[in-house]
């Protein structure tokens, strides 16, 4: 039976309701099948497909009444001791995929401008990534819909998607999915493809706006291995795994991963040729430490159930560096990392520059929390249980 026939099965039996533990598992084995084959599927993306079923993955438990206005993001720290350049991959928590908060309005009116002041440079796509685009937009739809269902709901009638917080809707039949991604999610998109002929995985379509120093247009159409040229190490401690990962990952096991970084103000978009670039990586001598931010990139990875396209998606998210003094251990932990992690990674995330403030800072800040009791004396750093989160996270967040 051919790809798109199996495809076709297991929609029947779905909307034919086929009792649900039956349908998930033929899905499942589908998907298994479609892993195992990854041949190129001749595919029709549509909103009648449920495309969590499809994939083994569930969908988020709703949140009825959620309040934008007064979420904060969950507290993300992924900080490891001892540090090593590994993938660091954890399983997603499927409710968390995509994760709104207060800073949504601002957010998605940042990302529109700046694609309208570059263009292509923040959202492009090539040919051949169409079914997978749709792909993910009608995933990202039934998402939205079954977890914040008081904020969007989808019409199957008219095709509309209607976006309550912005008072917006989109007739999905017309909209270009990344157009439609940059309108409603403020977090960057970027689907990867395997080639047939190399085995390799390559970009072929993204919005992504979340961009210190690269851009898409020189990501556009390149493997994994040259998207992550100037990543330290990538090509002898990372490229092998990080290759067969993406060969292996099966559709029901998405999986998260942070980065982090520290930054004067927050810069979201930045250019090494911009005038602001040069500016924002000058050490300045008068720098407050209430203008260092801690950025974390939380990403996920996804294999879509129809197209078998990887699906990166992630959002850049600011703490004020002041704030961890009260986020037991993590200023211990993120000093021993910045003092003695490997120096090429110091040079790639770039902090030497408020290193003066930032350090004496989380000396103070680590003190401070073993002489109130937050931390015992002589706490040797390691990994946290709590990784990515710390001991009390659930106080700070929303
Ligand atoms: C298991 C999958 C992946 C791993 C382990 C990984 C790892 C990394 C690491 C270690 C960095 C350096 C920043 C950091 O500390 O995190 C990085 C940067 C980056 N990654 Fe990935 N990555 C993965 C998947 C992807 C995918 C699928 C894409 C996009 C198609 C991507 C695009 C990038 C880009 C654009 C950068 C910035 C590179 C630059 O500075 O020019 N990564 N990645």
């Amino acid at each position: 039976m051919q790809d798109a026939q199996l495809v076709s099965v297991a929609q029947a039996l779905i909307s034919a309701w086929v009792p649900v533990t039956l349908a998930l598992t033929l899905a499942v084995a589908l998907s298994l099948y479609h892993c195992v084959e990854r041949k190129p599927v001749d595919i029709d993306p549509s909103m009648d497909i449920d495309y969590f079923m499809l994939s083994g993955a569930p969908l988020p438990r709703p949140l009825p009444d959620f309040d934008l206005d007064r979420a904060k993001p969950r507290p993300y720290r992924p900080f490891r001791w001892r540090y090593h350049q590994t993938m660091a991959l954890a399983p997603l928590e499927h409710d968390w995929w995509i994760e709104l908060e207060s800073t949504y309005k601002f957010r998605v009116n940042q990302r529109q401008y700046l694609y309208t002041k570059h263009g292509s440079a923040v959202l492009q796509s090539m040919p051949g990534s169409e079914a997978a685009c749709k792909e993910m937009m009608y995933m990202v739809i039934q998402f939205l819909c079954a977890r914040y269902p008081n904020h969007f709901q989808f019409d199957k009638n008219t095709c509309g998607f209607t976006n309550r917080i912005l008072g917006t809707s989109d007739d999905i039949d017309t909209v270009h999915p990344l157009q439609f991604l940059l309108n409603n999610v403020p977090e960057d998109f970027l689907v990867t493809q395997k080639d047939p002929g190399t085995g390799e995985y390559f970009l072929r379509a993204a919005v992504c706006c979340s961009a210190i120093g690269f851009n898409m247009t020189g990501k556009m159409g390149r493997p994994l291995r040259e998207i992550h040229g100037p990543v330290p190490d990538y090509e002898w401690k990372l490229k092998t795994s990080v290759d067969k990962f993406f060969d292996r990952m099966p559709v029901e096991k998405p999986i998260q991963r942070g980065s982090w970084s520290f930054e004067v103000g927050q810069p979201l978009y930045l250019q090494a040729n911009d005038p602001e670039y040069m500016e924002h990586k000058r050490e300045n001598p008068n720098l407050r430490i209430e203008d260092v931010y801690l950025r974390i990139d939380w990403q996920t990875l996804r294999r879509l159930p129809q197209s078998k396209a990887i699906l990166f998606n992630f959002k850049a998210l600011f703490t004020p560096v002041t704030q961890l003094q009260e986020e037991p251990y993590i200023p211990q932990l993120i000093l021993k990392v910045l003092k003695e992690g490997p120096a090429s990674i110091k040079k790639y995330k770039g902090w030497s520059h408020l290193e003066h403030r930032l350090l004496p800072a989380l000396e103070v800040y680590a003190r401070d929390q073993v002489s109130r009791g937050l931390v015992p004396e002589g706490w040797q750093e390691r990994t946290l249980d709590e990784q990515p989160f710390f001991p009390g996270w659930q106080s700070v967040s929303g």
